[in-house]
């Protein structure tokens, strides 16, 4: 449904995205994840033909946005970072005025503002001008004029910056209701947003994708190894220690961190379920065992890993 190849921009001397490639499915809810700066503002107008790119190409629903930007942009809805509402202009007015400037045919208006309204929960608020909108609303009448016109494709700058949790929980809940019928691309800095809500989530890093995957995928690719956190009573923690490095698949036995005396990492191989093993070395060893169970990787540990560790393919640039 969307397909980005090669895709650099600069601004002047800033290169902001570089060589960015990616693919989202029909229906599928892609996230675009990265820190403040990586680039997905930018990247998000591009791919609205928002802006032009320097370098590379974007096809969105079989169309080339820059090629033919009239078709493509018939087929996307775009919620840009700052929702650009007219201040004096009502709700129900200003929902009416874009449904016009996308060609929503006049005797649907009327009742594609009315649906739309209530689909974002913004209906209570239909008589009100934009301008006197809490920061929620206005996000909320962000999301109904990108949904207007009934897009094929939704691309969503940080839909959910600025809510309150409630309606983060509802705004994560009506995407994913819209998923299915519309492929939706949505870019977010905060983790848990990606695992609660996305398909798939591309993390780019200055300017540059430094991952594709499934969140589950990313969690499970991060370590080669197994690791489990052992806690055995402290008296004679580094006898332990010593049984414990002794079961066979075990690669590294170390004190875990900010625990006490005789809590362990115990890493070992991938695959190897040494779990029955260490509980038994632990307690024939004649120690006592008071917590044996797996350490989980979190996204967020991927996510530093790799935003924040040297990239040796890229030491060049
Ligand atoms: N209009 C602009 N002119 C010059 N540099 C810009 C402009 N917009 C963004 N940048 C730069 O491009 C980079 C990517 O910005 P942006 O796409 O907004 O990132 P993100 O949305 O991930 O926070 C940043 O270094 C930013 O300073
Ligand atoms: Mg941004």
């Amino acid at each position: 449904m969307i397909e980005v190849e090669h895709l650099t921009k600069r601004y002047g001397p800033v290169t902001a995205v570089q060589d960015v490639s990616f693919q989202v499915h029909k229906g599928e809810i892609l996230g675009f994840l990265g820190p403040n700066g990586a680039g997905k503002t930018t990247t998000m107008r591009v791919l609205t033909g928002y802006m032009p790119a320097t370098d590379g190409r974007v096809v969105v629903a079989g169309h080339d946005v820059f090629e033919q930007p009239v078709e493509a942009k018939r087929r996307i809805g775009y919620l840009p970072e700052t929702p650009p509402l007219y201040p004096d202009m009502t709700v129900r007015e200003y929902l009416q005025f874009v449904a016009k400037i996308k060609g929503v045919p006049s005797g649907d208006r009327k009742s594609r503002v009315e649906q739309v309204m209530v689909r974002t929960w913004v209906a209570d608020m239909a008589g009100r001008a934009c301008g006197k909108l809490s920061k929620g609303y206005r996000q909320r009448v962000g999301l109904a004029q990108a949904l207007i016109h009934n897009p094929d494709v939704l691309i969503l700058d940080e839909p959910t910056a600025g809510l309150d949790p409630k309606q983060i929980i509802e705004t994560r809940r009506l995407i994913k209701e819209l998923a299915g019928d519309h492929t939706i691309i949505l870019s977010t800095h905060i983790l848990p947003e990606v695992s609660q809500t996305c398909d798939r989530v591309v993390i780019i890093n200055k300017g540059r994708v430094v991952a594709v995957d499934t969140p589950h995928n990313l969690m499970g690719r991060l370590r080669g190894a197994e690791t489990m956190f052992v806690q055995v009573d402290g008296a004679r923690a580094s006898e332990a220690a010593a049984a414990l490095a002794k079961v066979p698949g075990v690669v590294r036995v170390a004190p875990a961190d900010n625990a006490a005396t005789g809590a362990f990492e115990v890493e070992s191989e991938k695959g190897r379920d040494v779990r029955r093993e260490l509980a038994k070395a632990v307690v024939l060893g004649g120690h006592d065992l008071l917590e044996l169970r797996p350490t989980r990787v979190s996204l967020e540990d991927i996510f530093l890993s790799l935003t924040t560790e040297e990239q040796p393919e890229e030491a060049a640039s």
